[in-house]
């Protein structure tokens, strides 16, 4: 199938991100409450989650954000887990998992990977464990703040507050590395090899995305008086069947023909498969330390002409083949264009600003979530590309 054809398959699910329309048709989450709050243990978090699943009762799963990319993956694994079909290095038995969803659209997409879709104001009583994936991932600031805030900010802080009311034991946030993304990139030319956890954050965060994860890693982070296990964890660039955020970027860049070799893309780049994501998220459910961030890659940081190029072949572009590449391997640069991409960082939209700042060399440091959470990434870039080949000719992103 030639690009065009490809194109027209794919976008149509990668452009559908629509704003909640249906307010949730309100079924109670009715369920044995298999403990009140005020009859919980002493704050022993990670004996308790052993001793229930030693007595087989399975963790209770409260997942928000769950009808997203990342989200459907999750859900997915963690029904597979609670099925006996995978089994978690980390040893996680899953009772029972709760989609916390704002409304009857993104019900319908958590029901279907087995969960129990609850309404966002819901208590999290008899919770053992809430993933908090709910983010407003735009990466140009058009939206507004607020568009960003509520997510991040607001939800986080009502989240945090009911966990602990409820005695959820382990408080899980997804972030992102793009929180060390310096806003002045753009002209300091900064370069960010093998960021650490203990990185510091920018003064200036790239984007009011950036922006947002920056503030709900310290609300999450921050309470050290806090008896519930509070875990971050940040992933670089999250990809994927499925993917409605960055493919979609990609996708609309290349058919617009915007598409450019920034440094001819000859640098390296930290990425993570989507799988990895959520094996790092399932083995932080019984692993890892309070008030800590763990970084989870795919392992080695890739070529980034070579990742992207793979990429896209596996949704049906050859990049090679497009007349606007800003570079061709072996041949000088194209002069005109060159001045029409240094006119782009004088006065280049936003999105064409940051998707400068984002093509340069990242690579991430994840040897501490190797250690602490027993994560693996268990699956090799070259196994990623080929399932993401596999989901776009099946049609499945129709
Ligand atoms: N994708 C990446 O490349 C990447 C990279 C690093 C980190 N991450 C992080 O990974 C997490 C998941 O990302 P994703 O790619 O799966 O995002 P996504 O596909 O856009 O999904 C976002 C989820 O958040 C929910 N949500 C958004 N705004 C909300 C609000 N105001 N209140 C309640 N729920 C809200 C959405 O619910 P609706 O279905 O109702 O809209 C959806 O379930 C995010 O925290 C993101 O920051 C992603």
């Amino acid at each position: 199938m030639g690009p065009l054809g490809t194109f027209l398959f794919v976008l149509p699910s990668l452009g559908v991100h629509l704003p909640p329309s249906q307010p949730l048709q309100h079924q109670k989450c009715t369920r044995l409450r298999s403990r009140a709050p005020s009859q919980q243990q002493p704050p022993q978090q990670l004996s308790q989650q052993q001793q229930q699943q030693q007595q087989g009762r399975g963790l209770c799963i409260g997942v928000v954000g769950g009808s997203g990319f990342v989200g459907q993956h999750l859900l997915e694994a963690l029904q597979a887990i609670k099925e006996g079909r995978r089994e978690e290095g980390a040893g996680l038995r899953v009772g029972e998992v709760r989609a916390y969803v704002r409304s009857e659209e993104a019900a319908e997409k958590v029901r279907r990977f087995g969960a129990e879709a609850c309404a966002m104001d819901e208590p999290l009583d008899g919770v053992d464990v809430v993933i908090h994936l709910a983010a407003n991932v735009a990466l140009t600031d058009e939206q507004g703040w607020s568009a960003f805030e509520s997510p991040a900010v607001n939800l986080t802080r009502h989240l945090l507050e009911a966990a602990e009311k409820a005695g959820v034991q382990r408080f899980i946030y997804a972030s992102s590395t793009l929180v060390f993304l310096d806003a002045r990139s753009r002209w300091l030319a900064k370069r960010y090899r093998n960021i650490s956890e203990g990185s510091p954050y920018p003064r200036r965060p790239l984007n009011f995305y950036a922006k947002s994860k920056q503030m709900a890693e310290r609300m999450v982070l921050g309470a050290s008086d806090s008896n519930m296990t509070r875990i971050v964890l940040r992933p670089p660039i999250v990809w994927g069947p499925n993917d409605t955020s960055l493919l979609r970027v990609w996708n609309m860049t290349v058919s617009s023909g915007r598409h450019t070799w920034a440094g001819q893309g000859r640098y390296l780049k930290s990425t993570c498969y989507v799988s990895n994501v959520v094996e790092g998220l399932l083995k932080a459910c019984v692993n890892g330390r309070s008030g800590q961030a763990y970084h989870v890659t795919d392992g080695n940081p890739v070529e980034w002409r070579e990742f992207f190029t793979a990429v896209m072949s596996a949704i049906g572009w050859d990049l090679d083949a497009l007349p606007s590449s800003l570079y061709k391997d072996g041949k000088a640069p194209n002069l005109p264009r060159w001045r029409s991409a240094l006119r782009l960082l004088r006065r280049g939209t936003q999105m064409e600003v940051i998707r400068h700042v984002l093509e340069g060399p990242f690579t991430v440091d994840d040897s501490v979530s190797r250690k602490e959470l027993g994560y693996e990434g268990r699956v090799h870039v070259h196994e990623g590309v080929r399932r993401l080949r596999e989901w776009a000719l099946a049609g499945k992103a129709t």
